[in-house]
C-alpha cells in the first residue's frame, strides 16, 4: 500500500507512535494535523485512505471530498460528529472504540461518591481557610452498610458495584432494559425509579443521554432524595436539570453532588453550580488514564488496519455499509 496516507485530523495525545506503528504495518504513512474547520479537514484528508478523528466535524460536505477514504475511526464511543449516512453512501466504514475507559469511569464515580460522602473537598477547603472540628456541624453517615443506587446497569455501573463490594452496601438498580434476574444474580435489587431515588444514600448515574433520560433528575426527582444523599454523575450532563440541582444544593435538600459531566461543556465561568460548596466539579475526565488513552489509540488504529486489510473492525457504527458495498482500494495505493 505504498503511497497511501492515513490522516489524524485532530490529534492531541502525547504521541502518535501507536498509530504510526499501525500505519507502518500496512505500508502507509501517518500524518497528523490539528484541523481548524471542515475546509481544513477536506484539504488535509482529501487523498487519505483512512481518517482518525476526535472531535472535528466530518460532515457530508467533507465526506464528499474524501476521494480515497475507506475508513473513519473515532477516538471514542460517540460518533455524533460523523455523518454516518454520507459515509455509508460512499462505502466508508465508520468504526468507534468501546469499553476503553470502563475501569476509569467506574473508579472516577467511586472517587466522587466517597469524596462526597466523606466531604473531602469541602472540608479540605475549610481547613485551608483555618477551620477545625468541622464534623459535628456537618454530620457524615457511615458508608459501609449504606444503600448504593445505580441508574443504569451497563458496563460502568456493574464495574462500580463490583469494585464497591468491600463496603457491604445494599445495591439498588433501576434499568428498564436489563433483566431483573441478571440484576439479582449480580447481588443487587431491581427497583423502580422513585424507589431508587427515595432509598439511595449514594446515587450514581450511568444511563445514556436520550429522549427518555434528558432531565430525568429534575426538581421532582431531587425532592425524593434523602437530605443526606450524595448524587454523582459521570454519564452525561443532560441527565440532570442543573438549575434544579443548584436549588437543591442551596436549600440543603441533598448533601452533596459530584459532577464529571455538565449540561454545557466546558462549564461556563459564571455558572451558578460553581458557587455551590457541596458540589465537586470535574472536567469530563472520567474516561482518562494513561492506560485507557493507549487502549483508545490502539483501538482506533486497529480499526483502520482491519479495514485496510479487508477485515471487519471490532466495532462498526454503520454496519449497513457492508450490504451497500465498501469502497475498494484504488491503483494509487500500490
Ligand atoms: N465521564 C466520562 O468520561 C464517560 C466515559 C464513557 C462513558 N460515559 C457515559 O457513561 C454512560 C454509561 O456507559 P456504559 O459503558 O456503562 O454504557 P452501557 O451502554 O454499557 O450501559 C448503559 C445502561 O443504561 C441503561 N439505560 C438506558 N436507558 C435507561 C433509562 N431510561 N433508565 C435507566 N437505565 C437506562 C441501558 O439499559 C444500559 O444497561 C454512557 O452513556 C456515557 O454517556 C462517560
Amino acid at each position: 500500500m505504498s503511497g497511501a496516507r492515513i490522516a489524524i485530523i485532530d490529534g492531541g495525545y502525547r504521541s502518535s507512535e501507536i498509530e504510526a506503528d499501525g500505519a507502518a504495518a500496512v505500508g502507509a504513512t501517518l500524518e497528523v494535523r490539528q484541523c481548524r474547520d471542515e475546509e481544513d479537514v477536506a484539504d488535509f484528508a482529501h487523498d487519505a485512505v483512512a481518517i482518525l478523528v476526535r472531535q472535528s466535524l466530518v460532515s457530508r460536505r467533507v465526506i464528499e471530498r474524501l476521494g480515497r477514504c475507506r475508513v473513519i475511526a473515532r477516538y471514542g464511543t460517540g460518533v455524533d460528529n460523523v455523518d454516518l449516512e454520507a459515509a455509508t453512501e460512499h462505502g466508508i466504514v465508520v468504526a468507534n472504540v468501546v469499553g476503553f475507559g470502563t475501569h476509569e469511569v467506574a473508579e472516577h464515580a467511586i472517587a466522587l461518591l466517597l469524596a462526597g460522602a466523606r466531604r473531602i473537598v469541602s472540608h479540605d477547603r475549610a481547613v485551608r481557610e483555618g477551620a477545625w472540628d468541622i464534623g459535628p456541624a456537618d454530620p457524615i453517615s457511615r458508608i459501609t452498610g449504606s444503600t448504593l443506587g445505580l441508574l443504569g446497569f451497563g458496563a460502568i455501573a456493574r464495574a462500580v458495584q463490583r469494585k464497591l463490594k468491600g463496603f457491604e452496601m445494599r445495591t439498588l438498580v433501576h434499568d428498564p432494559f436489563v433483566d431483573d434476574e441478571l440484576v439479582r444474580a449480580a447481588g443487587a435489587e431491581p427497583v423502580g425509579l422513585d424507589e431508587l431515588l427515595r432509598e439511595s444514600d449514594l446515587l450514581s448515574l450511568h444511563a445514556p443521554l436520550d429522549g427518555a433520560t434528558y432531565h430525568l433528575i429534575d426538581a421532582r426527582a431531587l425532592a425524593l432524595l434523602k437530605p443526606s444523599a450524595v448524587l454523582v454523575n459521570t454519564a452525561r450532563g443532560g441527565l440532570i436539570d442543573t438549575a434544579a440541582l443548584v436549588a437543591a444544593l442551596q436549600e440543603g435538600s441533598i448533601a452533596a453532588a459530584g459532577l464529571d459531566v455538565h449540561e454545557q461543556e466546558p462549564l461556563p465561568l459564571g455558572h451558578p453550580i460553581r458557587a455551590c460548596e457541596r458540589a465537586i466539579l470535574l472536567d469530563h475526565a472520567g474516561w482518562y488514564s494513561e492506560q485507557s488513552t493507549r487502549a483508545l489509540q490502539q483501538g482506533a488504529i486497529d480499526a483502520v488496519v482491519a479495514v485496510l486489510q479487508a477485515r471487519r473492525p471490532v466495532s462498526v457504527v454503520n454496519p449497513g455499509v457492508y450490504a451497500r458495498g465498501l469502497r475498494v482500494a484504488d491503483s494509487g495505493e500500490g
